[in-house]
């Protein structure tokens, strides 16, 4: 864990920078941002005659709300590459996310969009606690994820020795963490707690790792799940957040020295927080769907990208730049039981509430004479010596501090679905229409 002794290192000045300097390259930031997408987006272009607005109407940040917002299905109509600001041969690389329906969403770099993301990931990692020379682990997918080889290029560019291992074959993840001797893990949470599994099922105490850093993110995770992962292996776990459309991984990263909250990168990035119902912006300390705008990317610029990730904007606190708090949800995991809205990570949370229970689980949302029931799966552990008075337990918190009924099924340890990136947390069993 962190030594007390703690000090951040390699500050670029920015990092520090005053709210007016930052305030100030936003502004000369975004006028080229705006201007750049009208002129060189079919697709923004439209947008914004259709809206009445033309970049020369900003000259201060509040007036980028003036702006029509951005969404996936702006991506989606214009796929796969009508979002481009650049001819094809300046992008130098492409990657896309999976999606769960339809066409992936397909983003583009130029080579200098790729120089600062690595930037801005060697930023990330280095707040995180790590340093140049140590190893990182890299267990992101490699491919058109953008995990993988965005966190690569981040350690190479900090100066660390990559370990470009990707997600999968869990057994072969803890030899080379036992053999490797990384100092650093990159990997979605939910994967790190399968990797952990391994680790016991080898009759290998995590604690003897030689890992001192997890840099996790990809999905929500909760400050419980951080807790757990920090005591069993006694390392930092610190949060990533990013998003394909944005740029990738380290669009935002905690401080270890904090660990209290995400700060957004607001030299390339600026966040809005919005009403979800109506669109207006809300003052920053107030829950609403988070939205950002790029200031500097050249091959696919985002003008107020809807994230639907639902979090506030805090002031900053180890650095100058604002915080994101740990982001609870996406407004597309919101499951509505009963007329309460609910969130997979305020089960999390109640489940490591449990002592006998492991933290891997997915909710089936079923429906049952017309009233729509939850069935939660879990795990045991495996020194459990009650499964019953768990279950009871589980349901108990949840009802008493999520206000809804939950039916729980404990299963045997290692049966529920481990994915080796991001969890699948609900499976919606409710007949459709
Ligand atoms: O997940 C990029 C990434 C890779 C971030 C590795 C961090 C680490 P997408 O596949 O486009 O990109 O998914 C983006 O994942 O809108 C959030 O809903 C969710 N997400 C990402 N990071 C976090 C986080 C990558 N730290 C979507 N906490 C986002 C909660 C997160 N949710």
């Amino acid at each position: 864990m962190l030594d007390p002794s703690y000090k951040p290192y390699g500050l670029e000045p920015i990092e520090t920078a005053s709210r007016d300097e930052i305030a100030a390259l936003q502004t000369e930031r975004l006028k080229w941002s705006l201007q750049h997408a009208y002129d060189n987006v079919a697709a923004y272009r439209r947008k914004f005659d259709a809206a009445g607005v033309k970049p020369s109407d900003f000259a201060r940040l509040e007036d980028l709300a003036k702006f029509p917002f951005t969404t996936k299905h702006d991506l989606r109509d214009n796929y796969p590459f009508g979002m481009f600001a650049v001819p094809q041969d300046r992008i130098a690389r492409i990657h896309a996310s999976s999606g769960t329906t339809g066409k992936p969403t397909v983003v583009g770099y130029t080579k200098k969009d790729i120089d600062i993301w690595a930037g801005l990931m060697a930023r990330s990692i280095r707040a995180s606690g790590g340093r140049p020379g140590m190893k990182v682990h890299v267990s992101y997918g490699y491919g058109l994820f953008t995990g993988g080889l965005g966190a690569h290029y981040g350690a190479e560019a900090l100066g660390c020795t990559v370990i470009p291992v990707s997600g999968g074959m869990t057994e072969r993840q803890v030899q080379l963490i036992v053999d490797f001797k990384p100092d650093i893990i990159m990997v979605t949470p939910s994967y790190m707690l399968a990797i952990l599994d391994e680790f016991r099922e080898k009759g290998i105490d995590p604690k003897s790792s030689s890992l001192r850093i997890g840099i996790f993110g990809a999905e929500p995770w909760t400050n419980s799940m951080r807790e757990e992962i920090e005591a069993s292996f006694g390392m930092d776990a610190v949060d990533i957040y990013g998003l394909s459309e944005v740029m990738g991984p380290g669009v935002a990263n905690e401080c270890v020295e904090t660990k209290d909250g995400l700060h957004i990168w607001e030299d390339h990035f600026y966040p809005e927080i919005i009403d979800p119902e109506t669109g207006a912006v809300l003052p920053d300390g107030e829950r609403g769907e988070l939205v950002f705008t790029s200031l500097s990317k050249e091959a696919m610029p985002v003008i107020r990208y809807r994230t639907r990730d639902l979090t506030r904007l805090l002031p900053g606190t180890a650095r100058t730049h604002r915080r994101m708090e740990k982001v609870t949800g996406r407004s597309d995991d919101m499951m509505i039981v009963r007329g309460v809205n609910v969130f997979p990570t305020q089960i999390e949370e109640m489940l490591l509430r449990c002592t006998g229970l492991a933290p891997h689980y997915q909710i089936e949302l079923l429906r049952e004479e017309r009233l729509d029931v939850m069935r939660i799966l879990v795990e045991a552990r495996p020194d459990c010596s009650d499964r019953n008075a768990e279950a009871a337990m589980l349901a108990h918190h949840i009802r008493s501090n999520i206000g809804i009924g939950a039916h729980i099924v404990v299963h045997e340890p290692g049966t529920i679905e481990r994915s080796a990136g991001k969890a699948r947390r609900i499976v919606d069993k409710r007949p459709k229409g």
